[in-house]
C-alpha cells in the first residue's frame, strides 16, 4: 500500500511522533509512506516525498513537523477541493492520514464525503477538537505555560507586582485554565466565562490586603468580552480573525487601579521545543492505529484515546464546532482564585 500523511494548521510538539508511528507500522507491513508537504497545499499542488524508516528514527524527540505545515484550506473553492482529490489519485495513494485540528480535520471530513479515503489524528495545543479528550501538543504546551508562570512568580513577588500572562488557545480556554492552575495563577480568565475587569481587580486587592503583595493573572488570548483589540482582520483561509491584546488591556486596568502591573504574551513559545512524554507516546500509538485502519479500509474515522484505550470516532464529529471548557470546570478552578 501507499499511504499519505499530512500535517495541517499550527505546528505542535508530538506531530513527528505520530509520523514516526505511521512510518514504523507501515514499513513493518511492507507499505510505503508518502509525506505530503505543507498540509493540504501539498495534496493540491502534489508536493510530496517518501518517508524512510531511517529518516523518522529519532524524530519523536523534536517539536514541529518534518513534513511542514500550512493553513491552506482545500475547501476554499470547488477547484481546490477537486485538485486535492486529484492529488490523492495522482500520487497513487491508497489512503491518507491527516493530522490536524478542527480546521484540517473538518476539511478532511468533508473531503471524505467526496470520496477521499482518509483517517484523522487530532492535533492542537488549543485542545478544542470535538470528539476527543486528547490532542497532540496540548500536554507540552501546558507544561510550557506552567514553567513560564513558575518563572514569572519570582519576579512578581520580588517587585510586588501583578503580572498578566496571555496564553494561546484561540477561542478556547483550556490552556489558560490548565496551565494557569498548574502554574498557580491567582485569577484565570477564559473566553467561555465572562468576568468583569473589576472582579479581577477586586480579587487582586483582597490578596494585597491580606499581605500577599504579588499576583499572577492568566488570561486566554481569545477573551474578547473586554473588547480591547479583537480585530476583524482575517488571518487565514479558514476565516480566523486575529485574537490577542487582552493581557495588555487587563494590565492597564490594574495599573489604573493603583497597582504595579506588567503583561507578558507567551505566543509561539507555547508551540516550540521537544514534546512531553505524553505527546511522544500517544501520537505514536495513534499513528500505528491509523495505519491499521487504512489497511482495513475503514475510512472517515478519527483515532484517539479514551482512558488507556485507543478508540475510533466518526470524523464528522470534528465539524460540530469547538470543544469548549465546561462551566463546572471553571467553577472548580475558582477555589484557587484570590
Ligand atoms: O491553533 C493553534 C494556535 O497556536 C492558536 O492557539 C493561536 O491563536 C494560533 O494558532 C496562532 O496562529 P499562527 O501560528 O498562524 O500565528
Amino acid at each position: 500500500m501507499r499511504i499519505g500523511v499530512l500535517t495541517g494548521g499550527g505546528d505542535a510538539p508530538g506531530l513527528n511522533s505520530a509520523i514516526r508511528g505511521i512510518v514504523f507500522r507501515a514499513h513493518k507491513k511492507g507499505h510505503e509512506v508518502i509525506g505530503i508537504l505543507r498540509g493540504w497545499r501539498g495534496l493540491i499542488e502534489q508536493q510530496a516525498r517518501p518517508l524512510s524508516l531511517d529518516e523518522v528514527e529519532e524524530i519523536h524527540r523534536e517539536g514541529g513537523t518534518v513534513i511542514l505545515t500550512s493553513r491552506t484550506n482545500p475547501l476554499k473553492s470547488e477547484e481546490t477541493a477537486a485538485k486535492a482529490l486529484e492529488g490523492f489519485k495522482a500520487l497513487g495513494l491508497d489512503g491518507l492520514i491527516a493530522i490536524g485540528g478542527e480546521d484540517t480535520l473538518g476539511a478532511c471530513a468533508k473531503l471524505a464525503h467526496k470520496g477521499l479515503r482518509a483517517i484523522g489524528i487530532p492535533k492542537t495545543i488549543d485542545h478544542d477538537v470535538p470528539g476527543t479528550e486528547f490532542t497532540i501538543g496540548f500536554d507540552t504546551a501546558i507544561e510550557i505555560v506552567t514553567e513560564a508562570l513558575d518563572r514569572l512568580v519570582t519576579t512578581a513577588k520580588s517587585h510586588e507586582r501583578v503580572i498578566v500572562v496571555e496564553i494561546m488557545g484561540r477561542h478556547a480556554g483550556w490552556m489558560a485554565l490548565f496551565g494557569g492552575l498548574a502554574g498557580g495563577a491567582h485569577f484565570i480568565v477564559i473566553p467561555e466565562q465572562k468576568v468583569d475587569v473589576d472582579e479581577i481587580i477586586a480579587s487582586i486587592r483582597r490578596r494585597f490586603e491580606a499581605g500577599k503583595r504579588y499576583a499572577l493573572v492568566a488570561v486566554a488570548e481569545g477573551v474578547t468580552f473586554f473588547a480591547p483589540k479583537a480585530s476583524d482582520e482575517v488571518i487565514d483561509e479558514f476565516g480566523h480573525v486575529k485574537v490577542g491584546g487582552v493581557a495588555e488591556y487587563i494590565a492597564n486596568a490594574i495599573k489604573k487601579a493603583g497597582f504595579e502591573a506588567r503583561h507578558v504574551v507567551l505566543g509561539h513559545l507555547q508551540r516550540g521545543g521537544s514534546p512531553s512524554v505524553r505527546d511522544r507516546l500517544i501520537p505514536m500509538l495513534l499513528g500505528v492505529k491509523a495505519v491499521e485502519l487504512v489497511e482495513k479500509g475503514e475510512f472517515g474515522k478519527m483515532v484517539t484515546i479514551r482512558g488507556e484505550q485507543i478508540i475510533t470516532v466518526p470524523l464528522d464529529v470534528v465539524t460540530e464546532g469547538i470543544r469548549a471548557v465546561p462551566p463546572e470546570l471553571y467553577e472548580i478552578a475558582k477555589a484557587f482564585f484570590a
